[in-house]
C-alpha cells in the first residue's frame, strides 16, 4: 500500500532524478511566484530538455500548466507531497511508506519504516489550523515567503505540532516526535486503538484511564505550560502494550500566557469529563470543580473576561511563531548523521 507520491517517488528518484531536481527548483521559486514562470525555471534548468520534462510532470500530477498570464507552472498538492518525502528518504528517516494509519479531512496518517527497521507514524497536515475570520481566511504566510497559502498553513500546523510534543517529550504521555518538514511529521508510532473506537471498557479500566488522562494534562499544563486546545476521546489512542492512553493531535496547542489558555484549558478538562461521566458513568469533576483547580493550582490567575475567550486565539499564536523559518526543517532525532544533504532545500 502507501500513498501515490511514494509509488512515483520511487520510480522517478531512481530513474530520472533530473525530474526531482526540476521539481525542487518549481518549489524554490514559488517563495517568489504563486505560479513558476517558465522563462524563470529555464534560467535554473540547463541541459534538459524542459518541455519534455514538465510533460512527464504534468502527466504525473505533480505540476499544472496555466498559460494566462503567463506561461507557467506550479506544484500539485501531490508535488508537495513528493518533496517533503524525498527530504525524509533521502535524509534516512524512512526508507518505506506502509499502510494508513487514519485518513481525514485535516491530516493523513501513515505506518513507516526506518532504516532500523522501526514503525514510525507519518503525519501529513493537509489543512491549517487557521480559522476563517468574516468569510476571509487568515493569510499568514510568516517568514516562508510561500506563495502556495494552503501549504504555508499546513507547514504551520505541521510545525506548532512538532514543537508541542518537543515540549512535552518525557513528561506527558504522547507520541515522541522524530523531525518535521514541511507539512510532514515523523513521530513515534503508538500501536493501538483510539480510545473512541475502544468497545466494552469495564467501569474501573475507564475510571484508571481517565485519572492518567487527567494526570496528563496536569503534567502538561505545571511542567511545560502546554494545553492541548482540542483535548476529547477523539484524540487519546490506548497503547496496546500496556493499555496506557496516548494525547495525541497537538497542532492548536496553546501557552500558559496565552489570553485564551483558560477558556481552552476549562473545555479540553471538560470534555474529557464529560466523556468518561456519559459513555462509562465514572465520577469526574464537575464544571464547577474544573473552574476551581484551573483558578486555584493550574493556572493560578481567575477565569478571564469571555471576550479573551476567541479573540486571540490565532493572533497571539500567529505573533509567538513570527520568528520561525518554516522553510526549515525541526529536528529532534537525528536517524543517519552521515548525511550531509542541504537541510533547507532537499
Ligand atoms: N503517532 C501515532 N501513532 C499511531 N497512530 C496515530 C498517531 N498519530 C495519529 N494516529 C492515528 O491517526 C488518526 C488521525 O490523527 P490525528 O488525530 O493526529 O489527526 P487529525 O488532524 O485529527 O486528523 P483527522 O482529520 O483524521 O481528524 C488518529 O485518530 C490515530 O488513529
Ligand atoms: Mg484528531
Amino acid at each position: 500500500m502507501g500513498f501515490q507520491a511514494y509509488e512515483i517517488y520511487k520510480e522517478l528518484s531512481q530513474t530520472r532524478p533530473h525530474l526531482v531536481r526540476i521539481l525542487i527548483e518549481i518549489a524554490k521559486l514559488h517563495r517568489k511566484f504563486a505560479h513558476v514562470p517558465i522563462d524563470e525555471l529555464s534560467k535554473k534548468i540547463k541541459n534538459v530538455n524542459l518541455d519534455s520534462a514538465l510533460h512527464f510532470l504534468v502527466k504525473k500530477k505533480l505540476i499544472k500548466r496555466i498559460s494566462q498570464p503567463y506561461v507557467g507552472v506550479y506544484l500539485t498538492p501531490h508535488g508537495n507531497d513528493f518533496l517533503a518525502l524525498h527530504w525524509f528518504v533521502r535524509k534516512n528517516y524512512i526508507i518505506a511508506i506502509g499502510d494508513p494509519i487514519g485518513i481525514g479531512k485535516e491530516s493523513e496518517v501513515y505506518w513507516c519504516l526506518t532504516p532500523n527497521q522501526e514503525e514510525v507514524a507519518l503525519k501529513i497536515h493537509k489543512a491549517g489550523i487557521l480559522p476563517f475570520k468574516s468569510g476571509k481566511r487568515y493569510r499568514i504566510y510568516l517568514n516562508t515567503k510561500d506563495k502556495i497559502p494552503d501549504l504555508a498553513e499546513s507547514k504551520l500546523a505541521a510545525r506548532r505540532e512538532a514543537e508541542a510534543l518537543k515540549k512535552i517529550k518525557g513528561i506527558v504521555n504522547a507520541p515522541k516526535p522524530i523531525a518535521q518538514y514541511r507539512h510532514f511529521l515523523l513521530m513515534e508510532g503508538i500501536a493501538g486503538v483510539d480510545l473512541v473506537k475502544v468497545k466494552g471498557l469495564n467501569h474501573d479500566d475507564a475510571r484508571y484511564l481517565y485519572e492518567i488522562i487527567i494526570e496528563n494534562v496536569e503534567k502538561s499544563v505545571k511542567q511545560c505550560h502546554v494545553i492541548h486546545g482540542d483535548l476529547s476521546e477523539f484524540n487519546i489512542i490506548l497503547n496496546e502494550e500496556d493499555g496506557n492512553p496516548i494525547i495525541i493531535d497537538w497542532p492548536q496547542w496553546v501557552s500558559n500566557e496565552h489570553p485564551s489558555a483558560w477558556f481552552l484549558l476549562e473545555r479540553d478538562l471538560f470534555n474529557i469529563c464529560a466523556y468518561f461521566a456519559q459513555k462509562h458513568d465514572v465520577n469526574t469533576l464537575s464544571s464547577k470543580e474544573i473552574r476551581e483547580w484551573i483558578e486555584s493550582d493550574l493556572l493560578k490567575k481567575p477565569r478571564p473576561s469571555e471576550q479573551a475567550r476567541d479573540e486571540f486565539v490565532f493572533e497571539k499564536m500567529l505573533e509567538e511563531m513570527e520568528d520561525t523559518d518554516l522553510d526549515r526543517p525541526f529536528i529532534v532525532e537525528k536517524f543517519d548523521e552521515k548525511s550531509n544533504i542541504d537541510d533547507e532545500m532537499f
